[in-house]
């Protein structure tokens, strides 16, 4: 699917957002192992999302509601079912990840697979600590999906993150909600803490301390009534289209805040954006609040170490607006990107080139100076959807009408942008 999007004048309204990816996949998966049914308002319209709860459904647990209301009914730590089935999911890194740690305890195989994309995508991350707990997974060349998976009873571990990666500390967590004793985690580099938040949630007992999670296994989680927060990572793209184009003022409603999560707005704000978000709340034990953002000269600047992992997936769009910036944008330490849906480093630099933007990839980064001007230009999300909607936002800024091929990527976490986009652009 072709998207054309013609230059703004500005970006105005009010908005709310589909609900937060990640903490849709959480509570989706721990409510098939809590008991008793759990409630979840504004799930991800995500086609990752979807993802999860195709995968549970084979599993045997009851998903009521199609849209963004759902009812599950937990079937508790012992009533997932063997299926025949291969486990298709698709484009998500989070839920082939996460539902291993799940699967590693089952008494029965399951096998795991996904697109292209993840197929190329490296699972050896949670293959070894899940092998350290007494699992069996085999995959193709021995780190890439489909995952072939061996349940077994697993042991408690202690396990010091290699990666900085919310996903594997995940996929450790939940295996070892099926292990006997306490399984500690290790973070060198703090990650979003969504799994501990919601874990709690739904009553397991967790102490975290300074970089250290542990778990208590065999908990007994109680179905619960849950609503999920509209998604800071898909906010992003509309804040930086506000911040980059003259004239705009715009408000987005019930916004996920969590600290691990809003590195990107204590960035901007220090780079001299005009953000307001007039009052917090605590919904389920995550921060929500309506954030007010208007058009700002930015300066620009750095991101590099834990602020890159503390924001590593809204890079895209930043390095869009690094280009309008007084004095450009420098990412450093951003291996990872490289192993995103696609190898994001090149994708954004190669998008910035073809809009006459001067780019510069590092090997764990890219540089693109401040004061360009956004040329029209066509070009291809390569089934990336956050590629999608940072060249979206782009292209508002563009000299005249622009084209993005593979616009459909952007249902893989927010089917509903171009809409919204189309809402607020003037
Ligand atoms: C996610 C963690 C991050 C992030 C991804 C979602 C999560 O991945 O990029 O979009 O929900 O835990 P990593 O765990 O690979 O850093």
């Amino acid at each position: 699917m072709q998207q054309f999007i013609s230059p703004a004048t500005s970006i105005s309204g009010e908005i709310a957002l589909p609900g937060d990816k990640s903490i849709s996949h959480r509570y989706a998966l721990i409510a098939s192992i809590a008991e008793g049914v759990t409630r979840i308002r504004n799930y991800s319209t995500g086609a990752d999302c979807r993802s999860t709860l195709g995968c549970l459904r084979a599993l045997g647990i009851e998903v009521a509601g199609d849209g963004t209301e759902l009812t599950i009914e937990g079937r508790g730590l012992a009533g997932l079912r063997a299926t025949a089935a291969d486990l298709d999911a698709g484009n998500s890194g989070s839920t082939i990840r996460m539902l291993s740690g799940i699967l590693a305890a089952q008494p029965f195989r399951s096998r795991l697979f996904g697109d292209e994309s993840l197929s190329r995508r490296p699972m050896g991350r949670v293959m070894d600590p899940l092998a350290k707990m007494g699992a069996h997974i085999t995959a193709r060349e021995g780190k890439f999906p489909p995952l072939e998976i061996d349940g077994a009873p697993l042991h408690p571990i202690e396990y010091r993150l290699p990666v900085p990666s919310a996903q594997v500390k995940t996929c450790v967590l939940f295996a070892g909600l099926f292990a006997d004793g306490v399984t500690a985690v290790e973070e060198p580099v703090r990650s979003r803490d969504h799994s501990e938040i919601a874990l709690r949630e739904f009553g397991a007992e967790l102490r975290v301390e300074r970089g250290r999670i542990e778990l208590t296994g065999r908990p007994r989680l109680e179905g619960r009534e849950l609503t999920v927060p509209s998604d800071l990572s898909s906010a992003a793209f509309f804040i930086v289209a506000a911040l980059l184009i003259p004239g705009s003022e715009l408000t987005i409603r019930g916004v996920g805040l969590n600290p691990t999560r809003s590195a990107l707005l204590d960035l901007l704000v220090g780079m001299g954006a005009n953000l307001r978000i007039p009052q917090l709340e605590s919904r389920n034990g995550e921060l929500v609040g309506d954030i007010v953002v208007r058009h700002s000269a930015l300066k620009g600047g750095t991101v590099e170490g834990a602020l890159t992992a503390a924001l590593i997936d809204e890079i895209p769009v930043l390095a869009v607006l690094g280009a309008a910036t007084e004095e450009g944008l420098t990412v450093k330490d951003a291996a990872e990107l490289r192993i995103k849906e696609t190898d994001r480093i090149r994708t954004v630099v190669d998008n910035l080139r073809r809009m006459g933007v001067e780019a510069e990839e590092l090997p764990d980064g890219l540089v693109v100076p401040g004061r360009q001007r956004f040329r029209a230009a066509e070009f291809d999300s390569h089934g990336d959807h956050r590629i999608a909607m940072a060249f979206a936002v782009a292209a508002l800024a563009g000299d005249g009408r622009s084209v993005i091929h593979g616009a459909e990527a952007a249902s893989v976490s927010f089917p509903e942008f171009w809409d919204t986009l189309a809402s607020v652009a003037r």
